[in-house]
Formats: C-alpha cells, sequence, structure tokens
C-alpha cells in the first residue's frame, strides 16, 4: 500500500493506473478508521480496481476549533486498518497542501442550512469544497460515502449531478456496533451512562419502523414517538427529530416515495446522528437503518 502526501504525486501515479485501464474507486475519510469505513472500501473493490482512500481532517468543515482539536487521529493504526481492507494508497495531504487559498467554495444552501447545517454553520461548505477539491485531485469513476453522514451523501450527489463530475456515487449501509449504535470516530468520546444510553437514538428508529408498518406516515404522529424514545434515553440536548424528502431535504408533511427520518442528539459533550431511508412501494414502506 502507497502513502503518498502531495497532489502532483498522487495524480502521476493515479494517470498510471488509469493507462493500464484501471478503474479507480475512491474512499474519503478523516480517519481513526473504523469497521464503518472499511465497509466502504469492500464496497468500493466490488466496482473499481484500484482503491485510493483519502485521510484529511478537514478544517474547514469544523465550525467548532474544539472539535477540530480534539477531533481522534492515529494515523499509524489507520494505515495497518486500510491495508488490511484492500486500499492500494492512502492520500494524506497537510492542510497547506489542500488549502494555499480558501477563496473559492462549493455550497447548496437550500440543502445545508437545516438539520445538521442549522447548529453547524458551514460545515456543509466545508464538506462539499474538500470533497470537490478531492474528486478533482483523485478523478475517481466511483466513490463511496456512508448512510450514517446521510444529508452529505444527499448532497454529495446534487453537486455531482449539478456540476457534472463524471463520478458515480455509491451510497453504502450504516455499520452499527452490536447494540445498534452506528458506529463513528466520535464514539470514543462517550464514556459510561452515556455510552449505553445512547443506543435510544436507534431504538428511536426501530419505534418509527414499527408505527410505519402499522401504517402511521404523518410526520406530526413519528416526530413526538421518536423523541419519546429519545428522550427516555436521557440525552443531554436533542438537536433535531426531521423527516424530510430524500431529494431535496426539505421537510415533509407524511412519508412520500423516498424519504429520510434524521436524529441528532447530544449524549454528554457527544453529537450523534442516525437516520433511516423510507422507501414506497406499491402500498409497502421498507425502512433501511
Ligand atoms: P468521516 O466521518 O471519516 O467518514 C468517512 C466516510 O465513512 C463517510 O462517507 C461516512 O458516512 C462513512 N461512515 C462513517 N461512519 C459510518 C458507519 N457507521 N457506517 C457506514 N459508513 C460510515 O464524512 C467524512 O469523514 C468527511 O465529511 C469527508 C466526506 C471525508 C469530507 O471531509
Amino acid at each position: 500500500m502507497m502513502i503518498i502526501n502531495t497532489i502532483a504525486e498522487l495524480r502521476k501515479h493515479i494517470a498510471s493506473q488509469r493507462r493500464n485501464n484501471k478503474k479507480i474507486g475512491f474512499v474519503p475519510t478523516m480517519g481513526y478508521l473504523h469497521e464503518g469505513h472499511l465497509s466502504l472500501v469492500g464496497i468500493s473493490r466490488q466496482h473499481s480496481d484500484y482503491q485510493v482512500m483519502s485521510i484529511f481532517v478537514n478544517k474547514m468543515q469544523f465550525n467548532d476549533p474544539k472539535d477540530y482539536t480534539t477531533y481522534p487521529r492515529d494515523y499509524e493504526r489507520d494505515f495497518a486498518l486500510a491495508k488490511g481492507a484492500g486500499v492500494d494508497l492512502v492520500f494524506l495531504p497537510d492542510d497547506s497542501e489542500m488549502y494555499q487559498n480558501r477563496l473559492t467554495y462549493v455550497d447548496i444552501e437550500m440543502m445545508t442550512d437545516h438539520l445538521c447545517g442549522a447548529t453547524r454553520p458551514g460545515h456543509f461548505r466545508g464538506v462539499l469544497t474538500v470533497v470537490a477539491k478531492l474528486f478533482n485531485i483523485v478523478q475517481p469513476d466511483y466513490a463511496v460515502f456512508g448512510q450514517k453522514d446521510i444529508q452529505q451523501a444527499i448532497i454529495i450527489q446534487k453537486m455531482v449531478k449539478d456540476l457534472d463530475f463524471p463520478v458515480t456515487i455509491i451510497v453504502a449501509p450504516i455499520i452499527r456496533e452490536p447494540d445498534g449504535l452506528a458506529m463513528s470516530s466520535r464514539n470514543v468520546h462517550l464514556k459510561g451512562q452515556d455510552r449505553s444510553n445512547a443506543v435510544s437514538i436507534y431504538k428511536s428508529l426501530q419505534k418509527a419502523e414499527e408505527l410505519i408498518q402499522q401504517g402511521v406516515v404523518q410526520s406530526y404522529a413519528l416526530i413526538p414517538a421518536i423523541t419519546d424514545v429519545i428522550t427516555a434515553g436521557k440525552p443531554k440536548k436533542i438537536d433535531y427529530v426531521s423527516v424530510v424528502d430524500y431529494e431535496t431535504l426539505q421537510p415533509i408533511e407524511s412519508l412520500k416515495e423516498k424519504s429520510v427520518i434524521a436524529v441528532a442528539a447530544f449524549f454528554g459533550p457527544t453529537r450523534l446522528i442516525d437516520n433511516m431511508i423510507v422507501e414506497k412501494k406499491g402500498d409497502a414502506y421498507t425502512c433501511v437503518y
């Protein structure tokens, strides 16, 4: 497995893979890898021949400087895990390599100013800008993103469509701990009771599925029921519980053909997110989470 730090060297190396007709798969990450990240590599391998992973803790998407400095990092461990998962090349640029200047940005305001964007102003502008840069640097055929960060996955799909990036985006399933908590690099910050209480987020989605299967499709009925289950887990604060359209991310009054139920809550100092994609097929609803 190669580790490359500069854009110039990366471009040279990927160009030679392309000359050999290799399809390039790409998994962007901020490191501190867990099974969720590694599952994306597995999915990428099903579609492409040469696996590139970026590890870059992108300062531009952190609206809280403390969150940036305390973001967990362990590159040696990451290299071993990436290699084991079948990554061929890790791109590990530093801040100065990625941000010679910060004048240009990509944003989709009507999709980024609510849900996670409401309490994290500038976050998704940072995500879209760095992903656009990484797509131009790596020029992948396929790029894999986790459903775990559904707003991120949907706005990236929209950016790719609107700006004609020649890449196919794949959205991969959420990988969970045995008790149902969605895996996240930030879970290391969850201590004691907060860790066990955090499973109430997953339980709230199970409750939503149960209600949907009973025919409850109105947001005014689903949102309080989900909120009650999370509240029983004693979160420090619930950030949001929302039912939105999958394509536009706008709030909806009742479930449509394809909808997202998204939640965010604090357990102790740690902000956790989770979600469920609900698809209507005929009269039946399928819930994926
Ligand atoms: P990061 O949080 O490191 O996540 C990298 C990728 O792993 C994202 O696509 C995320 O959705 C996915 N992922 C995280 N936890 C997962 C889980 N439990 N199951 C499945 N996939 C999971 O997301 C980012 O980094 C950054 O915003 C980035 C896109 C790299 C831009 O900086």
